[in-house]
C-alpha cells in the first residue's frame, strides 16, 4: 500500500507552484484540474499538467491528477487528454464530489478504453474516490465496492459543508452553537467504515487556515487517532505536520516490534497464545493492532531502537 500521509494539492494553471512541488517531501501529490483552476484556464492547466508529469521529477512521490466532477462538460476531456499525453507517468486519477457508484464504473471504464488504445499496463492506474455531498456520503459504501481501481476514499470538508447547510466558513472547526462533540465525527467514521469494507485507505481533505499550523495539528490528529491514512496539505508549512502527525511516534512503532517479535516467540517457541510482555497481557488480537501501527511505522521510513529479549 502507498503511503499517503501528506497529500499536496497543486493548481494545474500555476507552473511554479507545478515546479516546487516537486521538491516538497510529500507522500503524493494530485496536480488538480478542478477547483483551484478557474473555468478560463481549465485547457491550458491540461496541459501544463501533461508536461509537468512527463519532464518533472516526482521521484518517490505517488502522482495523481484531480479532473472535474461529472455534473461538468469537462470530465471526458481531463481524463482523456491527460491519461493519453502522460499515463505513464501517473498513478492515479481523483474524481471529485462522487455521488453514485456508477460515475466510478464510467471512469474505470474509460480508463480501460485508454489502456488499449495506448498500450498501457491494464489496469494500473488508480482511483481515488472524493465524498463532498450529502448523496455520496449515502452512497458511501456502493462507492467504496464500485471499482478494483479504487485506492482511496477522500473527504472534500469544504464542498461538504456547503452541501448539508453547516454554518461556518472554517473548514475543519467545529461550526459555532455546536458545543458538544464534533460536528466531523459520524461523517470521518462512515467514510472509514465504508474504506476498510473494501480494504482502500482514507484521507482526510485541506485546512484552509494554512497560517495556522497548530490548528492544521489539532484537525489532523483527530483523523489520524481514528485511523485515516492521511490529509491534503495546501502549503510547505503543512507539510512537516502532516507527516508526523499521521506517523506513528517512535515510542508507539518500537513497542508495536516489540508485541510482533515477542508474540511471535511464545507462539511459536513457547506455544503459548496469551503471555505477558512487561505489565501487559498479549494475545492475538493485540497482535493485529500491532501490525497495524508497524506498518504505518516501517512506512514512515522509521526504525527500530529497542529489541526483544525472552
Ligand atoms: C475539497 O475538495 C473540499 O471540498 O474540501
Ligand atoms: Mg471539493
Amino acid at each position: 500500500m502507498r503511503s499517503r500521509r501528506s497529500v499536496l494539492a497543486v493548481p494545474g494553471s500555476n507552473p511554479r507552484f507545478l515546479e516546487k512541488a516537486q521538491t516538497l517531501p510529500v507522500d503524493e501529490v494530485f496536480l488538480d484540474l478542478e477547483d483551484s483552476v478557474a473555468p478560463l484556464a481549465k485547457e491550458e492547466a491540461r496541459g501544463n499538467i501533461v508536461t509537468a508529469l512527463r519532464e518533472g521529477d516526482w521521484t518517490g512521490k505517488t502522482r495523481v491528477v484531480r479532473v472535474n466532477d461529472l455534473t461538468t462538460q469537462w470530465t471526458y476531456r481531463d481524463v482523456i487528454e491527460v491519461v493519453e499525453g502522460a499515463g505513464a507517468y501517473l498513478d492515479c486519477v481523483m474524481l471529485p464530489k462522487v455521488q453514485n457508484p456508477t460515475e466510478v464504473v464510467w471512469l474505470d471504464t474509460l480508463l480501460t478504453q485508454i489502456e488499449k488504445t495506448m498500450g498501457y499496463e491494464p489496469g494500473r492506474i488508480g482511483i481515488e474516490a472524493q465524498i463532498e455531498n450529502a448523496r455520496g456520503l449515502v452512497n458511501v459504501d456502493a462507492i467504496a465496492g464500485s471499482s478494483r481501481r479504487l485506492e482511496t476514499l477522500v473527504f472534500g470538508p469544504a464542498d461538504f459543508m456547503a452541501s448539508v447547510g453547516m454554518r461556518t466558513l472554517v473548514v475543519g472547526e467545529q461550526p459555532p452553537g455546536y458545543e458538544e462533540g464534533d460536528a466531523y465525527h459520524y461523517i470521518l467514521m462512515r467514510l472509514l467504515m465504508a474504506a476498510r469494507t473494501y480494504d482502500l485507505q482514507v484521507i482526510d481533505g485541506p485546512y484552509l487556515q494554512i497560517k495556522d499550523v497548530e490548528g492544521f495539528r489539532r484537525v489532523a490528529r483527530r483523523a489520524a487517532a481514528l485511523g485515516f491514512d492521511g490529509k491534503w496539505v495546501l502549503h510547505p508549512s503543512q507539510v512537516e505536520a502532516a507527516n508526523e502527525v499521521f506517523s506513528p511516534t517512535q515510542e508507539d512503532y518500537d513497542h508495536a516490534e516489540l508485541i510482533l517479535e515477542a508474540y511471535e516467540y511464545y507462539t511459536t517457541v513457547e506455544k503459548r497464545g496469551a503471555v505477558m510482555l512487561g505489565d501487559e497481557m498479549i494475545d492475538e488480537a493485540s497482535r493485529k493492532m500491532a501490525l497495524v501501527v508497524a506498518a504505518k511505522g516501517r512506512a514512515a521510513g522509521l526504525s527500530r531502537t529497542k529489541s526483544f529479549t525472552p
